[in-house]
């Protein structure tokens, strides 16, 4: 059994989390709109048609932001397609996806599902063949309140108060070669510094995200990052990252993807803080991972031209769920500076809700601990001091066989820590050291683990993979618990809280 130890002071504050960092992405993609939040003839649509299975769900996530509607979709959206009378509306080639858009979900039927499901929506504009203009048009639409052409159609369209739409993305990974209309960097940094311009005019309270490279591993990462920058520094308040991780036969490699990432926010930010003081800046640039997630991107089929097609419907196994618990720790670790980030996605298309087209749905491995870290991952966030074994990869050299992240929450008095063990051979033996807190007791060990790596939830065996406590015990520090190998832990603590 290895042997670990973690400080968790209260004094090491990274920062404090902004509720945005367990956002969420719906995409007019597959299955994640129709039949997935959307679905009238279903026996749990409510009068919109949105199912209230899948809100009940999204609700018990605590999403705080989902960002809409796409994604590589957007880059050939034309947002007018899919406001006012839905028999109106068109149907649409989508190119990106190569499929056949309804237009039944538009605008402003996505702003009516956030707020029955307890979020708020993130738009993206399209930089690919939409214009700035077409972007501002969008904007008053959705944030003018009224008196003219676009915000007056809002309202003839049942929408008397303004959407109040704080969050908009310039475009969807245009570095990418398959993104509609795909710019060079000073093309697109061009294009959405003006696009920018338009929005904060418009909306001087709007938080713009510009489009950081789409992966660490296109050719343009990270020059892309620095020349947009230099173009969109002043007007940009965030620059977005996107990565997914899958297993290539090495569960190594997979298992420390937390590794990678830290690697990439450390990178991105480097790039950006290289144009704050290259103009002189005293912004600091903040990031926004706004697509992250497990993705078998190299098993996806299409089926093309389609309406609403089966398509990027992985199922998630224990195994995806561990290395998304280390992932979610790198996202907390780093909250000082990645101040939102989306889980993409977030219903059917790679998500951990998955519904049947007129049947159940289901939570998948990766919802348990992205349930856990959005609801004990709040309050400030902690750096955590942890001794830990190294396991060798071949993709990343030596990495720490246990990620970890801490929160405490001051107004309930907790401290939470967070424990992937990726080690494939040992338990640990890990004692977390509380030593500013004071009294503490120990309230609860959950735990994600099992026998079988691949095991799997299916409408059959819902509960097949899935946290289990352990009795806490009395309680009192030194607070040691076994990590079994192959481990997702979420450790929970009564503090005093703040004050007393
Ligand atoms: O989330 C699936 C796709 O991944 C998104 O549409 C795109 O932005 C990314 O490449």
């Amino acid at each position: 059994m290895n042997k670990a130890k973690c400080i968790v002071d209260k004094d090491y504050v990274i920062a404090e989390v902004d509720p945005r960092l367990y956002g969420s992405f719906i995409e007019h993609l597959g299955r994640a709109v129709y039949s997935g939040i959307y679905e009238p003839d279903h026996p749990a649509a409510d009068e919109q048609g949105f199912r209230q299975d899948v809100i009940g769900l999204v609700k018990e996530l605590g999403v705080p932001i989902v960002r809409y509607p796409g994604g590589n979709f957007v880059s050939g959206y034309n947002w007018t397609d899919g406001i006012g009378p839905k028999h109106l509306r068109p149907r649409r080639l989508d190119y990106a996806w190569q499929s056949v858009e309804s237009n039944q979900v538009g605008i402003d039927e996505f702003v009516d599902w956030c707020k029955k499901a307890g979020t708020k929506p993130m738009a993206a504009v399209n930089l690919g063949t939409g214009t700035p203009q077409e972007a501002g048009y969008m904007m008053e639409y959705c944030n003018y309140p009224a008196g003219t052409y676009w915000s007056d159609l809002r309202i003839r369209n049942g929408h008397k108060d303004p959407h109040n739409i704080k969050v908009w993305c310039l475009g969807n990974e245009m570095d990418g070669p398959w993104q509609t209309c795909s710019l060079s960097a000073e093309d697109y940094g061009k294009k959405a510094r003006e696009t920018a311009k338009i929005l904060k005019w418009i909306d001087p309270a709007a938080e713009l995200v510009v489009c950081g490279s789409a992966s660490p591993w296109m050719p343009s990462y990270p020059e892309w990052d620095r020349v947009v920058l230099e173009h969109t520094y002043e007007q940009a308040d965030y620059i977005s990252l996107h990565r997914y991780y899958e297993n290539e036969e090495n569960i190594e490699n997979f298992l420390a993807s937390f590794a990678d990432m830290d690697a990439f926010i450390r990178t991105v930010a480097a790039a950006a803080d290289y144009v704050k003081a290259k103009t002189r800046s005293k912004k600091v640039m903040k990031l926004s991972f706004d697509e992250w997630n497990v993705w078998y991107i190299k098993k996806q089929t299409r089926v093309p031209w389609a309406e609403a097609p089966a398509i990027l419907e992985d199922q998630y196994s224990l195994l995806d769920a561990l290395v998304f618990g280390g992932m979610l720790c790198t996202l907390l670790n780093h909250c000082d500076r990645v101040r939102m980030a989306c889980l993409a996605q977030l219903v059917n298309v790679i998500a951990p809700i998955f519904t049947e087209k007129g049947g159940r749905v289901l939570k998948q491995a990766t919802y348990y601990p992205f349930q856990q870290v959005s609801a004990y991952g709040r309050g400030t966030a902690l750096k955590t001091l942890t001794t830990s074994e190294k396991v060798e990869t071949g993709l990343y050299g030596e990495v720490p066989a246990l990620q970890t992240a801490a929160t405490y929450n001051e107004t309930d008095g907790s401290v939470t820590v967070f424990v992937l063990n990726s080690h494939r051979t040992e338990n640990s033996e890990f004692t977390v050291d509380l030593r500013s807190f004071g009294h503490a007791t120990m309230l609860e060990h959950s735990i994600m683990d099992g026998p079988d790596l691949f095991a799997q939830n299916t409408f059959e065996a819902p509960f097949t993979v899935m946290p289990h406590t352990r009795p806490a015990g009395e309680g009192a520090a030194p607070f040691t618990v076994k990590l079994p190998k192959l481990s997702w832990n979420v450790l929970r603590f009564s503090v005093a809280k703040a004050g007393l």
